[in-house]
């Protein structure tokens, strides 16, 4: 069980998600990113940040705090905005909250602080989930105090969305956007800007790889 807390004010979109994540205040005195039930990518990506956060967690790799966060759609009339009074009324109720790294950068590999083990494990677990959505252009990855936290899961096990792929998935060639890490995992070949492309088949578990 995830904890639970009550929303009790809007801060501000997070207008880079394309979810239109909300930041809020709630009655435990934390700060929350707050992905909405009533979004557009639904409530299976809310379920698969959850079990993609815990999965990465059982393999050593930081992600920030997640909780319930009960919303109640009457603080949608106080918000300006049109969309965010819409999706505030479209989730009542549950919704998921992810800790707020205040201060946190987006991360850049420019930026240094992952090394080559770090970078191949996050590349693995990436594997596992099935993650398309770690690329230069949306790093998905958060530097905060020195330390790499990974975030946003939903376009994870995107099996879920349709069960009957979900064995096939297993063998799946990745064929995605090249993840923002892999140059920090694999050299460039001779002649090969983008340096050697690695095989993305769903890695199978080393023993004692997770928790
Ligand atoms: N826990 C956090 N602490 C601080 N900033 C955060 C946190 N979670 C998200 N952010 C910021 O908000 C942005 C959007 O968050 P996120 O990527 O989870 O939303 P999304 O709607 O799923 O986005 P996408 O468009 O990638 O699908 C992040 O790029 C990051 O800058
Ligand atoms: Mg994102």
């Amino acid at each position: 069980m995830l904890p639970h807390v009550v929303a009790i004010r809007y801060v501000t979109p997070l207008r880079e998600g394309g979810s239109l994540p909300g930041l809020m205040e709630a009655d435990d005195l934390g700060t929350y990113v707050v992905k909405f039930r009533g979004a557009g990518q639904g409530r299976k990506a809310l379920i698969a940040e959850v079990v993609s956060a815990r999965l990465a967690r059982a393999c050593g790799l930081a992600v920030p705090d997640l909780v319930t966060v009960e919303v109640d759609p009457a603080l949608a009339p106080g918000e300006p905005d049109q969309e965010v009074q819409d999706l505030l009324r479209a989730s009542p109720g549950l919704n998921l909250g992810v800790d707020y790294l205040p201060g946190a950068l987006d991360f850049d590999t420019a930026m240094g602080g992952v090394d080559q083990a770090l970078a191949g494990r996050v590349m693995w677990f990436d594997a596992l989930v099935g993650n398309a959505d770690r690329s230069w252009r949306n790093p998905n990855m958060l530097l905060w105090h020195g330390k790499l936290y990974l975030i946003d899961h939903g376009a994870t096990l995107t099996f879920h969305h349709r069960w009957e792929t979900a064995a096939a998935s297993v063998a799946r060639p990745d064929a995605e956007a090249q993840h923002l890490l892999e140059l920090l995992v694999l050299p460039a070949g001779p002649g090969d800007p983008g340096g050697p492309r690695r095989s993305r088949r769903a890695p199978e578990i080393p023993a004692g790889q997770c928790g």
